[in-house]
């Protein structure tokens, strides 16, 4: 890998993907987006991984889509090249994924970091939508993704101003699950996956899809399709594990199966 870190066993059950091209500081070229969306192919179906964390540097995480290699494109290279169809890749992963924000998450930096399924972020950490300050707009999510995290009027106004927001206004907003000190991001993000690796694979899998189907779905159909995973977490060893260990007031260990 060129442009990325990987480890799969950071510890038990949970892999570490770094972005690593901080002389530009991370920004997002179409080869660093190749290398994580094969990377989280990969790490989807490895048993060993339960969860994955997404992380970048301390001073920035990611300062959005590549300008230099986009900057003369034409619109047809745009739509022949389609480097966004790769974030697709990323949408498809079905384990959870968590970005570890510090530092600059702006343009697709910021569209990376809500492609995820939850964000830690550091109290450094600053958001922003500055697409239109360089003559465009957001194109890998962020339209969409902040409108749905922070409510019409914030991302109308970040994506229409370009502004950046800090940590506090990201919490406040509903973008970020919570802050913490910048040296203890990777720590704090850990200690988050750690709760989720120790549940069932099966039943976060299930989950995940769950409360992503929320967005695609009127509330009848998404209780519908909510309810026929529930009922299908039942087909798994580890239901009966679960709800065993609940009975014999012991700790479940649950297999993935
Ligand atoms: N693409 C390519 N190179 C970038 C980059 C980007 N998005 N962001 C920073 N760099 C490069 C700079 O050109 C510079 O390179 P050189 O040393 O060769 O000059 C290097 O990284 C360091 O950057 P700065 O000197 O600008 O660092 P700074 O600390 O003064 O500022 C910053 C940091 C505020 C993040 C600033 O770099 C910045 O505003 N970057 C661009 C942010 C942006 O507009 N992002 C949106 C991109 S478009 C997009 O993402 C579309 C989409 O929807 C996917």
């Amino acid at each position: 890998m060129q442009f990325i870190k990987v480890n799969p066993q950071h510890e038990k059950f949970i892999a570490v993907i770094e972005l690593n091209r901080p002389k530009e500081l991370n920004a997002l070229n179409r080869e660093l987006m190749l290398e994580i969306r094969d990377t989280l192919r990969e790490l989807d179906e490895d048993d060993n991984v339960r969860v994955i964390i997404l992380t970048g540097g301390q001073k920035v995480f990611a300062a959005g889509a590549d300008i230099k290699q986009m900057a003369s494109a034409t619109a047809i290279d745009m739509l022949n090249i389609d480097q966004f169809s790769t974030w697709d890749g990323i949408k498809k992963t079905k384990k959870p994924i968590i970005a570890a924000v510090s530092g600059f998450a702006l343009g697709g930096g910021c569209e990376l970091a809500m492609t995820c399924d939850m964000i830690v972020a550091s109290d450094t950490a600053k958001f922003g939508q500055p697409e239109i300050k360089i003559g465009t707009m957001p194109g890998a999510g962020g339209t969409q993704r902040l409108t749905r995290a922070m409510g019409k009027v914030q991302a109308m106004e970040l994506v229409l101003t370009g502004k950046f927001i800090s940590a506090e206004e990201a919490l406040a907003g509903g973008l970020i699950n919570k802050i913490v000190p910048v040296e203890l991001l990777l720590d704090e993000t850990l200690k988050l996956a750690r709760l989720i690796a120790a549940q069932s694979p099966v039943a976060v899998k299930l989950a995940k899809e769950a409360v992503n189907n929320a967005f695609n779905s009127t509330l009848d159909e998404g209780l519908i399709f909510e309810r026929k995973n529930f009922y299908l977490t039942f087909a798994s060893a580890d239901q009966k594990e679960g709800m065993a260990a609940f009975v014999e007031k012991r700790v479940p260990d649950f297999k993935g199966k």
